[in-house]
């Protein structure tokens, strides 16, 4: 199969799933979410698969967020379906996955490209990866289970930290907060990347799967959480300073919020 927004490369057991819109920083657009959803499903399938790797194109970013032009006129009853699918087809599924996936975080990871990175089993950085949930500064908040499952990595306190404040961190902060488990030089990351993914491709794929589910099994008692996050997610795109931070971003001015 072929993708327009992807780049896949298969060797040795190991696919490097690399999300190709370098332009836009790899904002995740409803097409890459859709591609991203296929890519994922038919290497899970695929038996020669036993390991995925997770980048993005260039060396700036791995994924900077969802895409603010695409979704930044929505209503409220919009922003809840964009939440929902995209929890669905992507966030949810890469969790409950059999095949392990690695994120290679190359860059930015902000917003939905953190949530990316957090739903994959495993996360590595290069040393310029910078890593945050900057919603609030749109007038939103994570809206792909950014809420639950960074708690889950870092913890409460920290996670109230990173959401409320928008503020980026260093790969060298989130190798000390455990957000993710390695860092390397850009140049090494997928190298890096590959030797851990051929590790774990030598083990028994059943096993490595099982493991997985029981992992997963221990986070997800509260299905409820994502049913919160879906809701207030979508209830901020009935707000003025939702129309007020994604203009300003469009706009590449401050956002000056009210409150309304
Ligand atoms: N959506 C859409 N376009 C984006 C984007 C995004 N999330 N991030 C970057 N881009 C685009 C920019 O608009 C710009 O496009 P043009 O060249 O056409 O103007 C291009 O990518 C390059 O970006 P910048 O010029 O902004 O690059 P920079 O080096 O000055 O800044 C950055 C880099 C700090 C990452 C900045 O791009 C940025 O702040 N991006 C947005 C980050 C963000 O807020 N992410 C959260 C999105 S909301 C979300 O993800 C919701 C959710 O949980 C479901």
């Amino acid at each position: 199969m072929t993708y327009e927004q992807l780049d896949l490369k298969i060797e040795d057991r190991i696919a490097v799933l690399t999300i190709a819109r370098e332009k836009k920083l790899n904002a995740l657009d409803s097409a890459t979410i859709q591609e991203l959803h296929q890519a994922f499903s038919a290497l899970d399938a695929d038996k020669e698969v036993r390991v995925i790797v997770l980048t993005g194109q260039g060396q700036k970013a791995f994924v900077a967020g969802a895409d603010i032009a695409e979704f930044s006129s929505f209503n409220q009853q919009q922003g809840e379906a964009l939440s929902r699918s995209g929890h669905e087809k992507l966030f949810a599924f890469v969790e409950n996955l059999s095949t392990p996936v690695i994120a290679a975080i190359n860059g930015y990871a902000l917003g939905g490209g953190l949530e990316l990175a957090l739903s994959c089993h495993m996360r590595m950085a290069s040393e310029n990866a910078k890593m945050g949930l900057p919603e609030v500064t749109l007038g939103l908040i994570p809206g792909y289970g950014g809420t639950r499952r960074l708690g889950q990595i870092i913890g409460k306190g920290r996670t109230h930290q990173m959401v409320a404040s928008g503020q980026m961190i260093s790969a060298e902060k989130a190798l000390q907060w455990g957000l993710v488990n390695e860092v390397h030089s850009q140049e090494e990351l997928i190298s890096k990347a590959t030797e851990l993914a051929m590790i774990i491709a030598s083990n028994a794929p059943i096993a490595v799967s099982h493991s997985i589910k029981a992992i997963n099994a221990q986070y997800s008692n509260s299905v409820a959480s994502f049913e919160t996050e879906i809701q207030l997610f979508g209830a901020c795109f009935a707000t003025n300073d939702f129309k007020e931070g994604t203009s300003a971003f469009l706009e590449k001015r401050k956002p000056d919020f009210k409150g309304d």
